[in-house]
């Protein structure tokens, strides 16, 4: 493969900017002027993965995650530094060289033809939904009040009977193995079989779009109601969610993503004209599926069916999505309906209009534990009380606090006060998160470290800097902060100076880059060249480089009874206290 030429990348690099790449996946937050976001990298809660766009580069001051827009696109979407460029090149219209641009389809073959099986199984599907042979299928959809709108919005189909998928898919050159390991076919004693034979299907997309399973229903009442696809190579239920693909934009732009339980329920709000719906198919969320969420917004409004299962599924996920530290609310639902039968039964309208009938998370946990507590039984009241006290010491509000206390008191009959005694002490103790947020430049570092850092943050400024550092120094103690000198060094052979976002293409290793990143987001250590403040650094980092040989030098000589090895060993420590001395009064001078 060949090297991408440096101006190529430094060209598409000064094009693409930094705010419009991250903010490609991830949902950009203004505090003051600068812009952040969640840090994609940990397991972040609050904003801390900072943007800066006059240097195009980001950092997360928690995780330490750094870079510029290729090595977050690579390691964001985990793919290799080449394939992130041809991405970028891909977002802002950058026309790359020949070369480059062929390799754009650079995903595993094998994979690839798994993408293939399933683009045109939904074709297929889709395409059968409107013929003779699919005449029960639809007007099954239609009774149920899916019009062909949504049809081919969601690209709804229907597998025929007799492997008709298989046959098909196999005479358009797909391997009966690509088949089977995209578990559209199976095999067992009577040949090549469809796996969603007979049903209604329902395509599921990865969150970049491509199709890669089904949902498929059927439409007997005998059979069981829905087959999914089995985890395949590209199939991974915990991994992805039911329209993520179509409904992240309108989920950023509302600013919260409505989570329910079914397909037939997204094609129902689609109905009713919301957008920002995203189905977990089934009563699970897993902590994959919150990363996907986390992306496109910092709400969640929980609907998920009237039924109890639907209500434990709600408290279940929202815990979940709290812990997380989502903002939630709960589409109050004592219909003992699913958002699609609302639909069906009452009208797109109807549907709307209940979307919009929210209450807050406490609210709904009083009301979930409430149905299985006897408020007449002392110690069943007791642990209730507990329970919500704790629940309600975690709001941030005080009013809200206040009101909620109120609340339980009527239905305890108990007074504020009372209740108050089974509240979780207050301390003082910072939770975790406002403990990330506390001063960046927390660490406290040794002198040594510091001076290191200043060394490199002057020298990352100017060339000046580093000539001085190459002639009065020449490295440095820490192998990280040395291996970076180096670099920056040799940078400056054939660069006149540092354009950060540039020089971190340069840097294989993902600790430079970090490193790179830290230092220069701190203006501590990021400076310009100031000369007396670079030789006092210096001078530092040569004492203590100085005090460690003499410290090792001793250790040595305590070893030996050798006396003509003494004697050497005295020798060079005179050397090395002289020079120290020398040191202490040149630093006088100046
Ligand atoms: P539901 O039983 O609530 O189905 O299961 P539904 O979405 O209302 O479907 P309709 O309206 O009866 O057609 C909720 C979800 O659980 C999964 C499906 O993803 C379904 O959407 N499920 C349910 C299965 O995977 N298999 C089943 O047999 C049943
Ligand atoms: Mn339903």
């Amino acid at each position: 493969m060949p090297e991408i030429r440096e101006e190529e990348l430094n060209s598409l690099r000064s094009q693409a900017d930094i705010a419009e790449v991250v903010g490609h996946y991830l949902p950009l937050v203004k505090k003051g002027k600068a812009l952040s976001a969640v840090c994609p990298f940990h397991d972040d809660h609050d904003p801390s993965l900072n943007i800066n766009t006059d240097r195009q580069i980001y950092k997360c001051f928690v995780c330490g995650a750094g870079g510029n827009v290729f090595t977050f696109v690579r390691d964001y979407e985990k793919i290799s530094f080449r394939e992130a460029v041809i991405k970028v090149a891909d977002m802002v219209g950058f026309k790359l060289s020949a070369e480059l641009s062929i390799e754009t389809q650079s995903v595993d073959p094998a994979i690839q033809r798994l993408y293939s099986c399933l683009k045109d199984g939904v074709q297929f599907t889709h395409y059968n939904l409107n013929t003779i042979n699919a005449s029960d299928a639809k007007s099954y959809l239609k009774n149920r009040g899916i019009n062909d709108a949504i049809i081919d919005k969601f690209e709804l189909g229907y597998n025929p009977d007799n492997d008709e998928l298989t046959k098909f898919l196999k005479a358009k050159g797909h391997s009966t193995e690509d088949l089977v390991k995209s578990n559209l076919t199976r095999i067992n004693e009577f040949g090549e079989k469809d796996v969603f034979a007979g049903r209604i299907t329902f395509p599921i997309h990865d969150p970049q779009g491509r199709p890669v399973g089904f949902s498929a229903r059927a439409l007997q009442k005998d059979l069981a109601k829905y087959v999914n696809t089995a985890e395949t190579p590209i199939y991974s239920k915990g991994r992805l969610l039911y329209n993520y693909h179509r409904a992240k934009t309108a989920c950023r732009q509302a600013g919260e993503t409505l989570l329910v339980e079914g397909v037939t329920d997204v094609l129902a709000f689609d109905k009713a004209g919301v957008y920002n719906v995203l189905a977990t198919l089934g009563t699970a969320c897993t902590k994959d599926q919150i990363r996907l969420i986390r992306q496109i917004s910092e709400k969640v409004v929980l609907c998920y069916d009237g039924d109890t299962a639907g209500q434990s599924a709600t408290y279940k996920i929202g815990t979940g999505l709290l812990e997380a530290g989502f903002k939630l609310e709960v589409i109050s639902n004592d219909t003992g309906l699913d958002p699609d039968e609302i639909c069906q039964k009452h009208g797109a309208e109807t549907l709307a209009a209940f979307s919009r009938k929210r209450v807050s998370w406490l609210d709904f946990l009083i009301e979930y534990r409430l149905k299985s507590v006897d408020l007449n039984n002392y110690s069943q009241k007791k642990e209730f009380v507990r329970v919500m006290m704790n629940e309600i010491a975690k709001v941030n509000d005080r009013f809200d606090r206040e009101m909620l206390v109120q609340r339980l008191s009527t239905l305890t009959k108990l007074t504020a006060e009372q209740m108050g005694l089974l509240a979780p002490r207050t301390t003082t103790t910072p939770s975790e998160s406002q403990l990330r947020k506390s001063p960046v430049l927390a660490p406290r570092l040794s002198k040594l470290e510091w001076a290191e850092k200043e060394i490199l943050g002057q020298m990352l400024t100017g060339r000046l800097a580093a000539l001085q550092f190459r002639d009065e120094l020449g490295f440095l103690p820490d192998r990280l902060n040395n291996a970076l000198a180096m670099t920056i060094l040799d940078y400056y052979r054939n660069h006149s100076e540092i354009l950060l976002a540039d020089f971190i293409n340069t840097l294989g290793d993902g600790a430079l880059v970090s490193l790179v990143t830290e230092i220069s987001n701190n203006e501590i250590y990021y400076k310009e060249y100031n000369q007396r403040a670079l030789r006092d650094a210096l001078t530092h980092c040569k004492a203590s480089m100085l005090d460690h040989q003499i410290d090792q030098l001793k250790t040595e000589a305590k070893k030996t009874d050798d006396l003509v090895k003494r004697q050497s060993y005295a020798k060079q420590l005179e050397d090395l206290r002289n020079e120290k001395l020398r040191l202490k009064e040149q630093k006088k001078e100046d």
